[in-house]
């Protein structure tokens, strides 16, 4: 088990940095160019150097699985090449799909593999097998699919079925429940539509408007019609937000800071905890801000900044879920009362994030309370280094690391290699921040 030291107020967050390639799409991605028949289709950036082992666990996943039903994957300095199948040629893993620790990974592999015409069982790690798959299972089972498991947990085993299109009112705020049907509407009888009255990230949308005509969305409504013609040739992947947030925490709450984070994806279904740091009186800024295969990409600068407490509720959340063990640390170091709630949703992430943040945090000598579907933090108190655990969430690793850069004394951070998940050279990146 690995562990990281970090000595509190030791840090100097100048500079303009890199983070790794946004997850969300580069899933998608590589889902895409699997899809893409016959065809090479060239991802750019889901390394962030040359050297493939910058590429997230999560993502090295799915490119696991996928390799497993038949796409062929090469490497040429960092650039993934991917040769796809399409949708019908996929074959029959010699054994289970193991997803490891990536849910996004589990989640839409069972959209795809649903209306297949062999037999798939897909698992993951102890982690992943506690988390709830009834979400996903259902409605596929509505569309036709024939899912077998205890209790909706991986392991799954899919068999092979035909799948009608069907017409869904989603409400649960979920881009991995959404991204897993419109997967396996592209291989059903017919159409299939989506009213989601609890919008989420949206980059499936955008991919697949953009590089097919398969996807169509009309006065909030998904249409997708079956057999994907894709028009892919070469995507970048921009750098991941909720990476980046981690970054742009550390630097407002230590002294000194002037940091820019390039290249980083600034779809508005990711980055509301800019808009609320902002809010916090956080000194944020945009720049260069374009739109690239549909998806606007930017640089943003982030300065010091003392920051006020704030409330975040329910309408929020599917927007910033992932930052909120971050936010958390920022609302912690603030002055004042923060209250976030309506999110119940984090304790089935890679762990229960309200109780891993709040036992976390506490630990540190933050005064935060636990509440059922959020917590209530005090801020405004010395953060003191304390020994913190990770329960294997690199987003919990990385929270308890930046909050370890203010506090005094020493932090240790256990089971610190979690970072990988998401996020590779995390410590080597913070430790460029160290003052010299
Ligand atoms: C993701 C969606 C979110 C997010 C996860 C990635 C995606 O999960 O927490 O890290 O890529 O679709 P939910 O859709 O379950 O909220």
């Amino acid at each position: 088990m690995a562990k990281n030291n970090i000595k509190g107020n030791s840090f100097n967050f100048k500079g303009s940095i890199n983070v790794p390639a946004d997850k969300s799409i580069g899933h998608r991605a590589l889902f895409l160019a699997a899809l893409n028949e016959g065809k090479m289709t060239e991802i750019t950036n889901l390394a962030l150097t040359e050297d493939i082992r910058t590429i997230s666990k999560d993502i090295q996943s799915t490119i696991n699985c996928l390799a497993h039903i038949g796409i062929q994957f090469a490497e040429v300095k960092g650039k993934i090449f991917v040769k796809g199948r399409g949708i019908k040629k996929l074959v029959a893993a010699p054994n289970n799909l193991h997803c490891e620790n990536s849910g996004t990974t589990a989640r839409l592999l069972m959209g795809l593999l649903s209306g297949q015409k062999f037999d798939s069982i897909i698992d993951g790690d102890e982690s992943l097998k506690k988390r709830p798959m009834k979400r996903v299972v259902e409605p596929l089972q509505q569309m036709g699919a024939n899912i077998n498991s205890e209790d909706n947990l991986l392991p799954i085993e899919i068999n092979s079925a035909e799948l009608n299109g069907e017409k869904f009112e989603l409400n649960l705020g979920s881009a991995q429940v959404k991204t897993a049907i419109i997967l396996a509407a592209l291989n059903a009888k017919d159409v299939t539509t989506i009213k989601d009255s609890m919008p989420s990230r949206d980059h499936t949308e955008i991919m697949l408007s953009h590089f097919t005509k398969n996807l169509k969305v009309k006065d909030g409504i998904i249409y997708i019609t079956p057999d994907p013609i894709i028009n892919l040739e070469v995507i970048n992947i921009p750098g991941d937000p909720s990476s980046a947030a981690f970054f742009i925490v550390g630097a407002l709450i230590n002294p000194g800071s002037d940091l820019e984070l390039k290249n980083i994806c600034l779809n508005p279904t990711r980055i509301h905890y800019i808009d609320i740091l902002k809010e916090m009186g956080g000194k944020i800024e945009i720049t260069n801000s374009s739109e690239i295969n549909g998806e606007l990409v930017g640089d943003i600068q982030v300065k010091s900044s003392d920051l006020n407490a704030i409330d975040i509720n329910k309408e929020s959340i599917p927007f910033l879920i992932d930052e909120l063990p971050i936010l958390s640390l920022a609302c912690a170091l603030a002055s004042g009362k923060s209250k976030i709630s309506g999110a119940d949703e984090l304790r089935y992430k890679e762990s229960d994030r309200i109780k891993t943040t709040v036992s976390q945090l506490k630990i540190l000598g933050a005064s935060i309370e636990e509440t059922n579907d959020g917590m209530i933090i005090e801020g405004g108190n010395n953060l003191v280094g304390a020994v913190c655990e990770s329960f294997g969430d690199h987003r919990i690793a990385m929270m308890n690391s930046i909050a370890g850069t203010i506090a005094s004394g020493e932090t240790t951070i256990n089971e610190s290699d979690s970072v990988a998940v998401s996020f590779p050279n995390f410590y080597e990146l913070l430790d460029s921040f160290k003052k010299r």
